[in-house]
């Protein structure tokens, strides 16, 4: 047998179309009862003679079959892994919505939410970190998933990228659009890929942003597709034996009524934090960043429209703060003649510009009152009470 793979091994050369003899070889390989033969047999291959992405794919599930994480490596398709600062979206293209350098964002640029953030770190970040042997002689298994809730422009992607930074993994980003934009099966190979190789670079984070449209409830009526891609995703997160282990899974939804209530068991997404409306400090960091550099009025109360803004997100924040400078460039005759933000600027923005999360919060009290089995709305509930003194 070996023999064979070594004979087909010397037929693969620079400048000629490989690709008929490595199929052969591949194919002898998924033979091979013994591991040994596939990481000795694909050593012997030039990487860069393959040019199918589909065999170099296969060839790379041999590898992670063989349990060859070194060599896996070097057959994860270039096209495939393009990188922009360690984060992946799904279909390789760099993520064009983030302007900033996604990777440069930390902990420190998010303002408030420090019970967030000591949450992270306790749910996500230790166990990956300086705990694991702790972790380990616990028996707790650095894994499964946690699931990041709240209302919309409130911090959820931005928590997310900033653990990127913040903890010693390899992140990987994968937005619903990029994978059910996709011919029907193509979704769920992604998905399979995503995991795939996930596991021969541990330990990783798999971030599924608004997780609600790949794993949103299944109905009986509902398209075929997201069927089908809900249950790959189920299937994948579960993995084989200890595939999974080392594997966290960060889901971020504004919707997490709408999530398959299969992915919140053991294993999958079975812990869950709640992103909150920017508290009193978090709007305060957020307004100086939106307002460094910007002329304003010494009577500007920055306090007092800190005060008026309970219930506003980072993203209704950003949208006060525009109009209010939209009202001082009118007032504005020239740049000689400006018209510093004054009061009055954000008296007028406050009465254009209105919180978003309200209309969240009213809706997802029912859910915390009435559809709380799992525990999901327990940090939703405390909120709530606090909220509504
Ligand atoms: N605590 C915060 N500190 C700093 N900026 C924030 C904070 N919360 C929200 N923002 C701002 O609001 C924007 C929207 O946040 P984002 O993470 O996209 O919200 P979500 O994913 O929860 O919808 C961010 O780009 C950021 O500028
Ligand atoms: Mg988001």
């Amino acid at each position: 047998m070996l023999e064979d793979v070594n004979a087909l091994a010397k037929l693969i050369k620079p400048n000629q179309d490989n690709q008929a003899v490595f199929r052969a070889f591949l194919a002898l390989l998924d033979d091979a009862s013994d591991s040994s033969i596939i990481t000795a047999g694909l050593s012997q291959i030039n990487v860069d003679y393959i040019e199918s992405d589909e065999l170099r794919e296969m060839a790379l599930k041999l590898l992670v079959k063989a349990d060859a994480p070194q060599l896996a490596k070097q057959w994860e398709t270039a096209k495939n892994d393009e990188k922009l600062n360690n984060v992946v979206s799904l279909n390789g293209h760099a993520n064009s919505t983030s302007p900033r350098s996604v990777a440069s964002i930390t902990f420190d640029d998010i303002g408030g939410l420090e019970d967030v953030k000591k949450q992270v770190r306790r749910k996500i970040i230790n166990p990956f970190q300086d705990k694991k042997a702790i972790f380990q002689r616990f028996k707790r298994k650095a894994g499964g998933g946690v699931l990041m809730y709240g209302p919309p422009g409130c911090g959820k992607t931005m928590l997310a990228r900033a653990l990127a930074t913040e903890c010693n993994a390899t992140f990987r980003e994968i937005r619903a659009a990029d994978v059910l934009d996709q011919y029907v099966g193509i979704a769920e190979k992604h998905i399979v890929d995503v995991f795939l190789r996930a596991r021969t670079k541990k330990p990783a984070v798999l971030f599924f942003d608004e997780v609600e449209a790949l794993a949103q409830k299944r109905q009986f009526e509902s398209n075929a597709k997201v069927n089908t891609v809900v249950s790959v995703l189920l299937t994948e997160m579960d993995g084989f034996s200890d595939d999974n282990e080392d594997i966290l899974f960060l889901g971020a939804t504004n919707v997490p009524w709408s999530l398959d209530p299969a992915f919140r068991r053991p294993g999958r997404f079975d812990r869950s934090i709640f992103v909150p409306p920017p508290d009193k400090v978090a709007r305060a960091f957020i307004l100086n960043g939106l307002l460094k550099e910007r002329p304003m009025s010494h009577e500007l109360s920055l306090d007092e429209v800190i005060e008026k803004s309970v219930g506003y997100s980072g993203a209704d924040l950003a949208a006060l703060v525009e109009t209010a400078v939209d009202y001082a460039i009118e007032d504005s005759t020239s740049v000689d003649n400006l018209a510093p933000l004054s009061q009055e600027h954000f008296s007028e923005a406050f009465r254009e510009v209105k919180s978003t999360v309200g209309e969240w919060l009213a809706q997802a009290r029912g859910f915390a009152q009435y559809a709380n089995e799992s525990g999901l709305y327990d940090d939703l509930a405390v909120f709530l009470k606090k909220y509504a003194k």
